[in-house]
């Protein structure tokens, strides 16, 4: 029998369904909570509010779980390629050898991007942030593609999302390219997805370019990790921009700008310069620790904390793990890797962290390893977005899929009550 959950207002007693998804998460519909009731809720940074029901990713925030339909990320980050996981997020379903023989075709054929796409990137000052052209040329792809507009057909959707997929990473390395006075590299299509990034990044007109393979499955392995995360502050402005049938590109470049901010995917820059000050201010990782405890430092720990990990973010586990492994075979040796360890560790016997559940996110390490393969500070979050675009591209399906309505949430107005207009000349 279906539970009902029972609010009196008033004096006056209104029941409301309760529902229960696949991993017995239970949440209180109150689609007809004005129309019965009158009130509104109020939920902050929607801490407690659910905006969907959705079949693509899992969290168990107390207990450290993750699944992209249904498959463990520790299974997904040792076994699977990121476009596997990206035909996972998006279609559902691991895809046989066949669907991912023709995907991963698609997806090669496509990574040209229309050269008046340069002449706007030509555009951009060499010092622009790399996130802010790749959310400005992801959007100029709905000009480029005019039939993005009839977003509602299947297929007119399944070649945007190709073209997403495909010409995202070739985009993301022009920024890097022309920040080092590079001629930027063309995508080569004898190359798998990772590979073809590393090569568009790091090859030289002038010499050979091998990529290394330990540095290919590094990066596979952090693209994965980063693939979707439920209704997290980018994914849930997909949707919302999505929700109004404005088309797949507006809707991913929002994302892409949602997810720079320093409280979210632009964390794992801000970690590396924390790191980075903390080894130039001696080590002092204490300090750093206690200025992160005082509210009027207004510094906070970047890598640590998670609106919904109340325990280890499991892919901060494996990607601490990564770190080791990945650094040691290639030989590098990071000082601010030890830093990160002594602060994780100092962090982890605090109570101020302790009591608040404040544990390593995906932030915390990820740095360490895009520094070792070469990526500079400033294309962190680009990768981040890289990584995420199958799981933005995956809710945004769903979503639309779905026939979810437009989003538009309610407030309580504390401005001030009706008033007279007086003329400019009395005031
Ligand atoms: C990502 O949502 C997702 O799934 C995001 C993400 C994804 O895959 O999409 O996982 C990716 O964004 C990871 C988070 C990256 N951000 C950071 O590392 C920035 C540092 N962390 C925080 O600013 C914070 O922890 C958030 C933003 C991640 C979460 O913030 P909440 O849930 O709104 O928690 P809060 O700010 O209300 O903090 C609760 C308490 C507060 O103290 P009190 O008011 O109880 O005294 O914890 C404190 C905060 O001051 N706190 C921190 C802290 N994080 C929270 N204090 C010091 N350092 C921190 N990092």
């Amino acid at each position: 029998m279906s539970q009902i959950a029972e609010v009196t207002i008033d004096g006056q007693n209104y029941q409301f369904p309760v529902i229960e998804g696949s991993e017995r998460e239970k949440a209180i519909d109150i689609a007809k909570l004005r129309d019965q009731t009158g009130y509104i809720t109020l939920d902050s940074g929607f801490k407690n509010t659910g905006a969907t029901k959705s079949a693509i990713t899992f969290l168990d925030g107390e207990e450290g779980i993750l699944r992209y339909r249904g498959y463990s990320i520790e299974d997904l980050a040792e076994k699977a390629s990121f476009l596997e996981v990206a035909y996972l997020l998006i279609y559902g379903e691991l895809p046989t050898q066949e669907q991912y023989q023709q995907f991963e075709h698609e997806v090669r054929t496509h990574t040209l991007v229309n050269e008046d796409m340069r002449k706007i990137f030509e555009g951009f000052p060499v010092n622009a942030h790399p996130m802010g052209v790749l959310s400005s040329l992801v959007s100029a792809m709905s000009a480029f593609y005019p039939d993005t507009y009839d977003s509602t057909a299947e297929d007119v959707t399944d070649l945007h999302i190709i073209r997403l997929m495909a010409k995202l990473p070739t985009i993301a390395t022009w920024s890097y390219k022309k920040s080092k006075g590079h001629p930027v590299n063309y995508p080569n299509n004898n190359l798998d997805y990772c590979s073809n990034f590393l090569s568009m990044m790091f090859a030289l007109p002038v010499e050979k370019y091998e990529v290394d393979p330990v540095v290919s499955a590094a990066l596979n392995k952090l693209l994965i990790l980063h693939a979707d995360h439920e209704q997290n502050c980018s994914t849930s402005t997909v949707r919302l921009v999505g929700s109004s049938q404005a088309n797949i590109y507006s809707s991913i470049s929002a994302g892409i700008s949602a997810l720079w901010g320093p409280l979210h995917g632009g964390a794992n820059q801000e970690v590396i310069e924390m790191l980075e000050a903390i080894k130039a201010d001696g080590g002092d990782t204490q300090k750093y620790i206690n200025m992160a405890k005082d509210k009027s430092s207004g510094f906070r720990l970047f890598g640590f904390g998670h609106r919904v990990y109340k325990n280890f973010d499991p892919r901060a586990r494996i990607i601490k793990k990564a770190a080791n492994e990945v650094l040691t075979k290639l030989g590098v040796n990071d000082p601010v890797l030890e830093i990160a360890k002594q602060l994780e560790a100092a962090a982890l016997e605090d109570e101020y962290f302790v009591s608040r559940k404040l544990y390593p996110n995906v932030d915390f390490y990820s740095g360490i390893i895009y520094r070792a393969l070469g990526i500079p500070t400033n294309m962190f979050t680009v990768m981040f977005a890289i990584g995420r675009l199958p799981g933005w591209i995956a809710q945004w399906k769903e979503m639309r899929t779905n026939k979810e309505p437009i989003g538009r949430p309610r407030q309580v107005y504390v401005g001030p009550a009706q008033r007279d207009f007086v003329a400019l000349e009395s005031r």
